[in-house]
């Protein structure tokens, strides 16, 4: 199972590259909007940098399915790993399949994103999606089950032989985490502070310090009887 950051601030991602736990990124307008990086060209180029030859996904901007085109290949021409965010369908419904069928034919890696049911990630795997983002916490928002949707899902793609790897985003939670990575994620996307909570438990710092405390003890002893 990899894992990937949820976030486009660059101190933190050099900060869970460093300790080998990032195996790449993922951004949305929102992230970018969120974390202080206004023009998206310098930042993706950045990132792309940062974590190269790691994966970073890079979201469209518009509802327009040629622009979506457009955009893609603009934006794979900042960085030979960025991947490009396509959603299931724009805003008013329409269905964004040709655009990510189109992509993957030409060779550009796209995430299949914002998807939030089982249906959507089986017609994510036919149009040739190399990741396909199911939103974990939106989902369980509407009343859905996420753990038996991303088991669903993983299943399917095994049993007919899906190149498409899922990726589980929209963590709210270290619960989340642990949830999606039972369930069989190939990928899960995390925003920084969950993991930093997941690396914490108060009883391992206060293991830590009884045995740091005795060490120091056991020195003090030895140079006691050294004299
Ligand atoms: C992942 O790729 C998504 O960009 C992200 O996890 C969305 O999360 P949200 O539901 O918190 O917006």
């Amino acid at each position: 199972m990899e894992i990937f950051i949820d976030s486009a601030s660059k101190t933190e991602i050099e900060k869970w590259l460093k300790m080998g736990v990032a195996d790449g990124v993922t951004t949305n307008p929102s992230i970018m909007l969120k974390d202080g990086v206004y023009d998206a060209e310098r930042g993706a180029k950045e990132i792309a940098a940062l974590i190269n030859p790691r994966p970073l996904s890079v979201e469209v901007t518009t509802n327009d399915l040629d622009e979506m085109l457009a955009q893609a290949r603009k934006f794979t021409s900042w960085a030979s790993n960025i991947a490009v965010k396509i959603p299931q369908e724009n805003q008013d419904g329409e269905p964004c399949y040709g655009v990510i069928h189109q992509l993957e034919t030409e060779g550009v890696k796209v995430n299949a994103t914002v998807a939030l049911s089982f249906g959507q990630v089986i017609l994510s795997a036919k149009a040739g999606a190399t990741y396909i983002s199911i939103f974990a916490g939106r989902l369980g928002d509407e009343g859905g089950n996420p753990a038996e949707v991303i088991a669903n899902s993983v299943d399917w793609l095994e049993r007919w032989g899906y190149k498409s790897k899922i990726i589980v985003g929209s963590i709210r939670s270290v619960a989340d985490v642990l949830q999606a990575a039972l369930a069989g994620s190939h990928v899960i996307t995390i925003p920084p502070q969950f993991i930093a909570r997941m690396a914490d438990h108060k009883y391992t710092r206060e293991t830590v310090k009884q045995f740091v405390t005795d060490a120091r003890t056991a020195l003090e002893k030895m140079q006691q009887v050294r004299g």
